[in-house]
């Protein structure tokens, strides 16, 4: 069958260009910008790309004899072993960072870079213009993503207080600007500067080629016990919703009432460390269905509204908000499962604290796909790019699409982008999945009142 994917990407649609109005610099923005900067800036300008680059998504004929990224829940399996696997997915990535963080943005996305995925990077409020346009030159001065043209770049920040509602409305944001870039991803990710893969992407692709489309990673526990007092109870006013420049969040002296009219569902142990707010605690990872996406964005549901609503004066409202929808609405509380494929580590203050080489072991053991949080160009990071990524510095992940180069540049060979490799990361991943999706796992853990 016809890969979506390919046929969107090789015409340019309406919705390319509309997507300037909610102010990115588009790509087409960034083509002028480098018309104007190439010559200088990059000596060895690549080929101008056009919108489908042969090599990377080549008209094949409809069968799927290419898709050779087989084993894999089959290799054990006589009976399967001949059927060709399911068509890869498309994961839309959106991550953010702060003042400084323009440098761990660009590691981040060549860890976790393939030319079928979309991303979209945030650089909020507190980073200068000059670094916002760093970035996006820099991102689309590697000949790849170039040719692919699936990386863009936020040209208006949001203002963002980490423990305070502007930073769901930023991350809605981000994702509004994904469904309308492309119609075609399936799953949402949202990642933070201090984020790492430890699979590739052709590894977890290939995974979640397997599983339902309809599937939600996000922890979550309705279990509030002594954090409803501190977290749920105070009226908070996040000037981040409406002031210019970064301030304080706003603490009410009134305290209220919990909701009745829904369940109040939490990230697990998310809670405590964005209230004691510490450079470590970014934990609000989740990976989410498209069509939840939809739910929350384009819906005609009203719990996305009013749930935002609600918590536009609540502290912690990152961790509370897709839970709470996805444990509270019927069409959709079937597909949550209870893991977020991240590892986090606490101290003993139940404080999330950053992985190091120490924490390696327990890094590959888990089978998680991402882990966090890690300090800027910590060692571990090296080691993982070596150990479990194949991956050179500067250079992104190879995958299947990556026929070969030299050592400058491992990948400049282009192949079909729809052919995964998938390395022992799969292996890793599908443990993992095997064991949250056995019947006991899923549906003991799933939205279960406390
Ligand atoms: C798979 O095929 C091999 C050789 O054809 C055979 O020895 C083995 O028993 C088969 N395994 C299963 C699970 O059917
Ligand atoms: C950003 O980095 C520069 C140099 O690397 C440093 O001087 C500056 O203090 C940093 N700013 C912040 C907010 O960390
Ligand atoms: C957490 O987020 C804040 C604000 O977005 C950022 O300054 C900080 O660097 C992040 N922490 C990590 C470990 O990424
Ligand atoms: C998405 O990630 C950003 C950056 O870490 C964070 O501020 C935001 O709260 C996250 N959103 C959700 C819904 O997890
Ligand atoms: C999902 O919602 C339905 C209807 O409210 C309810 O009967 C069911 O128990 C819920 N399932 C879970 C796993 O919460
Ligand atoms: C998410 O849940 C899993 C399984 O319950 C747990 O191992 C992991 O530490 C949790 N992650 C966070 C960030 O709390
Ligand atoms: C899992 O549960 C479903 C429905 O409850 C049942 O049909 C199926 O046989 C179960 N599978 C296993 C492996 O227990």
């Amino acid at each position: 069958m016809q890969n979506p994917t390919q046929s969107s990407s090789s015409s340019p649609s309406s919705s390319h260009y509309s997507t300037t109005l909610y102010t990115i610099l588009t790509l087409t923005t960034l083509l002028l910008l480098l018309i104007f900067f190439s010559s200088s800036s990059f000596p060895s300008s690549p080929p101008p790309p056009s919108f489908s680059d042969p090599y990377l998504f080549p008209h094949r004929p409809s069968t799927t004899q290419y898709h050779n990224h087989q084993l894999l829940f089959t290799n054990n399996n006589n009976k399967t072993s001949n059927q060709s696997p399911p068509p890869s997915p498309t994961i839309a990535y959106f991550i953010s960072g702060s003042s400084n963080d323009s440098s761990r943005i660009i590691r981040l996305l060549l860890s976790i870079y393939h030319p079928r995925n979309q991303y979209l990077l945030h650089l909020d409020r507190s980073a200068t213009q000059k670094e916002r346009d760093f970035l996006a030159l820099t991102v689309q001065s590697v000949a790849v993503i170039w040719a692919a043209q699936n990386v863009n770049v936020i040209g208006k920040s949001d203002l963002v207080s980490p423990k305070g509602p502007s930073s769901i409305s930023s991350t809605l944001h981000g994702a509004a600007v994904l469904l309308k870039l492309s119609s075609d991803w399936d799953w949402f990710i949202n990642l933070s500067a201090g984020d790492y893969p430890l699979v590739t992407q052709d590894d977890l692709l290939h995974i979640l080629s397997y599983l339902p489309k309809d599937l939600n990673f996000v922890n979550h526990t309705s279990y509030i016990g002594w954090k409803e007092s501190r977290i749920f109870k105070p009226v908070v006013v996040d000037p981040g919703l409406f002031l210019a420049e970064q301030s304080e969040i706003f603490y009410g002296t009134q305290k209220r009432p919990l909701p009745d009219a829904y369940r109040l569902f939490t990230g697990k142990f998310s809670v405590l460390p964005i209230y004691y707010y510490s450079q470590y605690t970014n934990i609000s990872f989740a990976l989410i269905s498209r069509k939840f996406v939809e739910f929350c964005i384009l819906g005609t549901e009203n719990l996305p509204r009013t749930l935002l609503m609600y918590l536009s004066n609540s502290l912690s409202s990152q961790s509370i908000y897709f839970p709470t929808i996805l444990c509270n609405s019927p069409q959709l509380n079937k597909t949550v499962v209870n893991h977020n494929l991240q590892y986090t580590a606490y101290d003993s203050k139940h404080e999330p604290r950053a992985l190091n080489s120490h924490d390696f072991n327990d890094l590959i053991n888990s089978g998680s796909a991402f882990g966090s949080m890690f300090s800027r160009d910590d060692p571990v990071l090296d080691r993982i790019d070596q150990k479990l990524l194949n991956r050179r510095q500067g250079q992104p992940v190879p995958g299947g699409w990556c026929l070969g180069g030299s050592s400058d540049e491992v990948c400049a060979i282009w192949g079909d982008a729809d052919v995964l490799k998938p390395g022992p990361g799969a292996k890793r991943l599908e443990r993992l999945m095997v064991e949250l999706l056995s019947n006991e796992t899923f549906n003991s853990r799933q939205c279960i009142f406390e």
